[in-house]
């Protein structure tokens, strides 16, 4: 069974990639490579043991995605493309408008030209928004406070649409909480242009000396140690949950928005503790002022996934920590 994997040589794509080849999937991926490498490709292929199919490409490229899908009969795609950064969003909206809305849209009518029925789609717990209240259950309310997050919403909510208009039409939507972690084997993980925003990277890069020190980004939040809670995820869950979401297609109409998040909350400190104790190495750091727009606990409700696919997170902070490091360690450099 042939899937196409939009944004597949990204972070989360190239794991995904790894876990369909493996599960005897056919991979097409179509990616610009406006935010990753193609070296990642051979790297794919020496963990799965099989290469995935790579086409260069924009999902604004209509008719580049319409002779992808003649050529390729594919049975889903799963839809990681698009671009991510929140700050990024606030100051170029229309980029992320035009990337991931015009993107979704170029890519979901190409799929209706071609006949092509499940979609699994990408999205965020930034949906939710600021007023959240953990544990997040999918029925809370949708209030995102950024161009990014509203982009996701747009989509899912095009998404349920497009169900609703269909009946054969069936799309999930898998709300990520914080992807972190990378493939056991150091040959693939997340390779952030620049200096990281995120959490796990900017550790990665202290614990190298690439940067002198972690910032703790505020210490006087309503949390156990003062720190701000998450919900990091190691991004194998995450790979093995879209599989299970492209089985649950093959037996559940309409459109469901599902989270993927372990229900565990973690602080900075803790993650910051896990790190230097699995991997033996210490991380300068100090306490800083909160970030702007920043949230003090923000973990899932991860109940749904489990009761309709049977998707669990396996994997712990240690593993996250681990794998993170060994990936950051065997690669300096990323991919260049
Ligand atoms: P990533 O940037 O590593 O991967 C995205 C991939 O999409 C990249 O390879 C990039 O080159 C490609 N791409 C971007 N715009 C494209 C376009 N117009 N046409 C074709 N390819 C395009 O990001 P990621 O962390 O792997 O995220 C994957 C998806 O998951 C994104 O949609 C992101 O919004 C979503 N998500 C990520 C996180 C996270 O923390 N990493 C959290 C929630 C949701
Ligand atoms: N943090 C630090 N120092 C840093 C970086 C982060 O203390 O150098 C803290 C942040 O303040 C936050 C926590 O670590 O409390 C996690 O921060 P991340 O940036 O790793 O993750 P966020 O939860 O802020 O953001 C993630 C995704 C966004 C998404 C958001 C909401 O990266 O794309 O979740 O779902 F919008």
């Amino acid at each position: 069974m042939q899937i196409l994997v939009t944004g597949g040589t990204g972070y989360i794509g190239s794991h995904a990639c790894v876990e369909l080849l493996r599960a005897g999937y056919e991979v097409v991926i179509a990616d610009n490579l406006s935010n990753s490498s193609a070296a990642v490709l051979e790297r794919i292929e020496r963990i799965a043991g099989r290469a995935p199919v790579f086409y260069k490409l924009d999902v604004r490229d209509a008719e580049g995605l319409r002779l992808l899908l003649k050529r390729h009969p594919v049975k889903a795609a799963i839809h990681f493309a698009g671009v991510k950064a929140v700050a990024e969003s606030v100051a170029d909206p229309l980029k992320y408008y035009d990337n991931n809305v015009n993107g979704s849209l170029a890519l979901f009518t190409a799929m209706r030209a071609a006949g092509v029925k499940h979609m699994v789609f990408s999205s965020s717990a930034t949906v939710y928004g600021a007023q959240a209240v953990s544990p997040i259950g999918e029925q809370a309310v949708t209030a995102p406070v950024n161009p990014y997050g509203r982009t996701k919403l747009m989509i899912e909510e095009i998404l349920r649409d497009l169900c609703i208009a269909d009946p054969e039409f069936r799309a999930v939507a898998l709300r990520y909480f914080n992807p972190v972690g990378a493939h056991a084997s150091g040959l693939i993980g997340e390779a952030p242009q620049g200096t990281p925003n995120n959490l796990m990277p900017y550790i990665c890069q202290v614990a190298a000396g690439k940067l002198p020190e972690l910032q703790v980004f505020g210490k006087d939040y309503p949390t156990p140690d003062g720190t701000a809670v998450r919900d990091y995820i190691h991004v194998m869950d995450l790979a093995q949950g879209h599989l299970q979401a492209l089985d649950y297609l093959e037996r559940a109409p309409g459109f469901s928005a599902i989270n993927l998040g372990t229900g565990r909350g973690t602080s900075v400190l803790e993650i910051l503790q896990t790190f230097e104790r699995v991997n033996q190495i210490t991380i300068p750091h100090r306490m800083a002022a909160r970030r702007p727009g920043d949230t003090a606990v923000t973990y899932a409700d991860p109940r749904l996934a489990a009761e309709l696919f049977g998707w669990h997170a396996a994997l712990g902070l240690a593993d996250m920590c681990r794998d993170a490091w060994r990936w950051q360690r065997q690669n300096p450099d990323a991919y260049a």
